[in-house]
């Protein structure tokens, strides 16, 4: 890594004009290390034909950081009218802020024991041979969906299929992934489909689960005056309060906001939905990566295998970001300019980005720049936490984020206490953008 050459931009000048981005795209996925490095070192902002590249870390997050100049308009076709498709208004602040409240951080040590014993009965029952991406990597997530968040009575095979084409078509479908007019066409198609399935299973969830909620609403609050003379009087206990139901769609039924919040039960629906898209396909690809990571490496491995067997989890989730810094779910994020801005002012890279150019901010590359990264190449774990992209950066940072924070390095973990654990191939990505077969076995 250290002998690095300096092919990349003497090809890509050398270039024909139609050729210049697919060169790029290519090294982004199949080098992205070195080519970051070259681009670091020697064309920090690299503007192609297609869009602008952004490589050092504080010109990724200066461009995340400003919502409105650097916007997600590529996401408004593929996102009906969802938070994550507005800049900085009030939909966002305000859907973002009512979700985050009911995704209750509080909740946490006991997803995170929900986690760990739906990996754990999934590995259990297979034996020691596990296809682990559709098994486990996307059906531990699916029944966290269900179990948490509240998305019941339905197949979490549809749910992972309605996750998978929403992600493939936002995140997957864009000018700059240079698709076939024909497969661009077919995964807008199928994303079509999984959404009107969604919004139909979706309307049949709120109409089956509203009265439920309410109903044990009402009876809880009519306790609630005895309870409370009670706790007053000095008298124990209060516990014979009966359990509520309890899990994220179950709170948003019961939560009822005043007309001026704006947040009926058409934006319930929607941001239900929201909650499934952003939690399967991230999931799996981060924890499929990262089991690869680690296998590949027995120096690692054996260490992350020790540290799995510790209460305190700290350590081994600070591998489980170290491993993700290198294999990332995405190399790029990517932004459409609403006007003129000069990123890197005042440096020999300053750059005038003009209104309507697509940007991608390499978050992978910026995990990589020694101004955030000490000795970037090598492997440390437990860096500082804040400097990681894995979760985006800014405004559109990931509303999932403190569930993503326990669920991926629990499932990892999960997997690596398995005796014996091992790899019978590479991960096969069938061609597509996510990971799709890995089959792994074990001692059992
Ligand atoms: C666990 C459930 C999850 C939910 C409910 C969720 C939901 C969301 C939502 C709603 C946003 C948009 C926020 C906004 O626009 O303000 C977002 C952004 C993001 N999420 Fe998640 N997410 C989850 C898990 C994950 C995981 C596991 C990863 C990665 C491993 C991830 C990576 C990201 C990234 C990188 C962004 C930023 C996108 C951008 O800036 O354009 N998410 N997530």
């Amino acid at each position: 890594m250290n002998n690095i050459t300096t092919h990349y931009l003497e090809q890509y000048d050398a270039a024909a004009d139609a050729d210049k981005f697919p060169l790029v795209r290519r090294w982004m996925y199949s080098e992205p290390l070195p080519f970051f490095k070259e681009l670091r070192k020697k064309r920090p902002i690299l503007v192609t034909p297609e869009c602008t590249l952004l490589a050092l870390f504080d010109d990724v997050t200066d461009v995340l950081n400003m919502p409105t100049v650097f916007t997600v308009e590529l996401y408004v076709p593929k996102m009906a009218d969802y938070l994550m498709a507005h800049d900085d208004d009030a939909v966002h602040t305000r859907e973002k802020s009512i979700m985050m409240g009911l995704l209750n951080r509080d909740d946490l040590p006991q997803v995170r024991a929900m986690v760990a014993n739906i990996g754990k009965s999934i590995l259990d029952q297979a034996n020691g041979r596990i296809e682990v991406v559709n098994d486990f990597c996307r059906m531990a997530p699916a029944t966290l969906v269900q179990d948490y968040f509240g998305l019941t009575g339905v197949d979490r095979k549809d749910l992972i299929k309605w996750s998978y084409w929403n992600q493939y078509n936002t995140f997957h479908n864009q000018p700059f992934d240079l698709l076939t007019e024909e497969l661009s066409k077919s995964v807008a198609n199928h994303q079509k489909e999984a959404s009107e399935q969604l919004g139909k299973y979706i309307a049949g969830l709120i109409l089956r689960r509203l009265p439920i909620a309410k109903t044990e609403q009402a009876f809880s609050a009519l306790l609630t005056p005895w309870h409370l003379l009670k706790k007053l009087l000095g008298k124990q206990p209060v516990q014979t309060k009966k359990k509520l139901t309890d899990d994220i769609v179950t709170r948003m039924l019961r939560s009822s906001y005043p007309d001026a919040v704006d947040f009926d039960i058409k934006r319930l629906g929607i941001n239900a939905g929201g909650l499934l898209i952003g939690a399967i396909e991230t999931t799996s690809q981060a924890v499929a990566q990262v089991i690869q990571f680690l296998l590949e490496r027995p120096e690692l491995l054996a260490k992350a295998v020790v540290a799995a067997q510790v209460d305190d989890p700290k350590e081994f989730d600070g591998m489980v970001w170290e491993a993700l810094r290198f294999v990332p779910i995405a190399p790029y994020l990517f932004r459409k300019s609403a006007s003129a801005y000069t990123v890197a002012k005042g440096t020999t890279h300053a750059t005038t980005i003009n209104p309507g150019t697509y940007v991608l901010p390499l978050t992978l590359s910026a995990m990589f720049d020694p101004k955030a990264f000490e000795s970037p190449d090598e492997f440390i774990a437990g860096r500082n936490w804040y400097h990681y992209f894995h979760f985006g950066f800014g405004s559109h940072e990931c509303m999932g984020k403190y569930i993503g924070m326990i669920l991926i390095p629990e499932m990892v973990r999960q997997v690596l206490l398995r005796p014996g654990i091992k790899a019978q191939a590479s991960i096969d990505y069938k061609s597509g953008p996510f990971p799709e077969q890995y089959d792994l076995s074990w001692d059992s």
